[in-house]
């Protein structure tokens, strides 16, 4: 247990110095009496809240609970606004601004008095930025999810957030559906603050949050605007006290079996593709090496047991009222592919924290003998297109494309596509097999989420619904398809997609786990040597940074400076 003045706050309050007497008189001037401070853990709130982030715009508020239970449990709340990554609006994609998050959380919670953090955030990048961050900060940290927003509504129909979007778009696209149909839904598709609630990015990134034991128990799945989310927020403001007098830190946490826990969960759940890239920068600030094989490898021993959207049929309040993580766990703990022993924040072992846990719906948390699919949702390709990796969510594709050989359909970029996708003249079937390049890390830039490019609408209106894609993109997690993501190395740096013309032939195999370019060595090597490397795009700035320091995907598109090891000296206080 730590002493008052063993806290790392006590730096700065708690001296002798002049500059402790002058951090005291500023607490005065913040309307604070000594005897609410000093001697106390200072938790840091740090909050995503935004006007412009629907996904988190109930935050502000809900920092308050957070504080109660700080408050409660005899320790001192000080929020922080950090940076809002909005994957809706922010541009070219907030996955470019991860790692600016990373480094904001890392360094407010190092150059401040801080003894311990509660992160708040759920939107896609959130989750990740906050948790690097936290990781390389190394100070005990309790992450607090934002919640699910309600199931969407139209008419009798219940909508999934972003997956639907898609669905009915393809509809507007096929004529089966018009503008006044459109608008309704413009109303209907996010009815309330909290993060998408399929099972996209958000609730994938959330789950492996609380899998990885950085949540209370249960957190990560409740609804938003649901009281229980307040009372989830002051349970995770009185638990960051005692995880600073108890100096638990990530480093016990997030651990090799930390991990492997939280890669067969988001392989169980059906999530996102997205976690693939953000599991192994998270683990990589960890100091554990995590790799796409590890993902290929535990995906073979864990099945698909979330029948939730994309893949599956139900939203995450349904997922909630069926016993949540905890009762999803309880499945993967009698499969025995859990590592039971390992601390949480709940300061429990996971084991421990899942006495009790209960599924109350076997239909929405499927038992073992009955999956939604006997692997897990996420399949690693190999082969000539993409030397090192790329990514299939094979539970979200129409099973006939799985084994595919087609000819190849390229576009430069994806303003390209946008604009002649739909011309006749393209020569399109359902057997092509359509190739974007220029969306990756770099050629992206910060790879959005084009991954799930739009058919013909000649295709669409013949009841067309999926064909072979490939790129270095990546894909929304509510998004599906046959979708062959994250292809590395990009092509902007020259990988082999770089080398594809059209009427190649490309072989998809998802069985035997590869994706092959049918050109001889040959001809790729003519082709390279006539390839020339686009010129840097920024001259300067964050964008600048990025493009000197970021890495591929299948090691995590993490900074270079900010992956490797290395020590960072305490700020002096005195
Ligand atoms: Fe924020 Fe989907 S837009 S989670
Ligand atoms: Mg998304």
């Amino acid at each position: 247990m730590k002493k008052p003045e063993e806290l790392r706050s006590h730096q700065w309050y708690g001296t002798d110095g002049l500059r402790s007497f002058s951090h005291r008189a500023r607490t005065r001037q913040l309307g604070y009496l000594p005897e609410e401070h000093l001697g106390k853990p200072v938790i840091a709130v740090l909050n995503t809240w935004s006007d412009i982030n629907p996904c988190h715009v109930h935050l502000r508020e809900r920092a308050q609970a957070v504080k109660r239970g700080v408050w409660q449990a005899g320790g001192f709340p000080l929020e922080f606004p950090v940076a809002t990554l909005s994957e809706t609006y922010q541009k070219p994609t907030p996955m470019l601004y991860r790692n600016l998050l990373a480094m904001e959380t890392e360094e407010l919670l190092r150059s401040y008095p801080v003894d311990g953090a509660v992160l708040m955030g759920g939107c896609d990048k959130s989750t990740p930025a906050l948790l690097m961050g936290a990781a390389s900060a190394d100070l005990p940290a309790v992450f607090v999810p934002a919640g699910p927003m309600l199931p969407g509504h139209w008419r009798t129909e219940v909508l999934g957030s972003g997956t639907d979007m898609w669905k009915y778009w393809d509809d507007k696209r096929a004529g089966l559906i018009g503008d006044c149909e459109m608008a309704e839904l413009e109303s209907g598709l996010a009815r309330s603050p909290g993060h998408c609630m399929t099972m996209g990015t958000a609730s994938t990134l959330t789950a492996a949050a609380e899998a990885l034991g950085m949540t209370v128990p249960g957190a990560s799945s409740i609804p938003a605007v649901d009281s229980g989310h307040d009372r989830m927020a002051a349970a995770s403001g009185m638990r960051i006290v005692d995880l600073v007098r108890e100096d638990l830190r990530p480093s016990a946490i997030l651990t090799r079996e930390a991990y492997e826990d939280a890669v067969a969960t988001v392989l169980a759940l059906g999530g996102s593709t997205n976690a693939v890239i953000h599991l192994i920068a998270m683990a990589g600030r960890s100091g554990v090496p995590l790799t796409l094989d590890d993902f290929d490898r535990i995906a073979r021993t864990v099945p698909v047991l979330a029948n939730l959207r994309p893949g599956g049929r139900y939203l995450m309040e349904d997922f909630h009222f069926a016993g949540g993580l905890p009762g999803f766990l309880t499945r993967l703990r009698d499969a025995g592919v859990l590592h039971l022993d390992r601390p949480t924040v709940a300061h429990k072992t996971l084991g421990e924290q899942l006495t009790g846990a209960l599924v109350h719906d076997d239909d929405v948390i499927r038992p073992l003998d009955r999956p939604l699919a006997a692997e897990g949702g996420v399949a690693v390709l190999r082969g000539n297109l993409c030397p090192d990796g790329a990514v299939v969510k094979h539970i979200a594709a129409e099973p006939h494309l799985l084994e595919h050989t087609g000819p190849a359909v390229v576009f430069d970029d994806y303003r390209t596509l946008q604009r002649t996708i739909d011309d006749p003249g393209l020569g399109i079937t359902e057997d092509s097999v359509l190739v974007l390049r220029g969306s990756g890390p770099l050629g992206g830039p910060g790879m959005p989420e084009y991954g799930m490019l739009p058919l013909p609408d000649h295709l669409l209106k013949k009841g067309v619904r999926d064909m072979v894609r490939i790129s270095d993109a990546r894909m929304s997690g509510t998004s599906y398809g046959a979708c062959v993501l994250h292809v590395a190395p990009e092509s902007h740096v020259g990988g082999p997609l770089a080398l594809v013309r059209t009427g190649d032939l490309i072989t998809l195999d998802v069985r035997a786990r590869t994706l092959r370019l049918e050109v001889d060595d040959a001809e790729l090597e003519r082709r390279r040597a006539q390839w020339q490397a686009p010129p840097p795009r920024y001259g300067r700035g964050y964008g600048a940074l990025y493009q000197d320091q970021i890495t591929q995907a299948d090691t995590g598109c993490d900074f270079r400076f900010l992956a490797r090891p290395g020590e960072v000296p305490e700020p002096y206080a005195g």
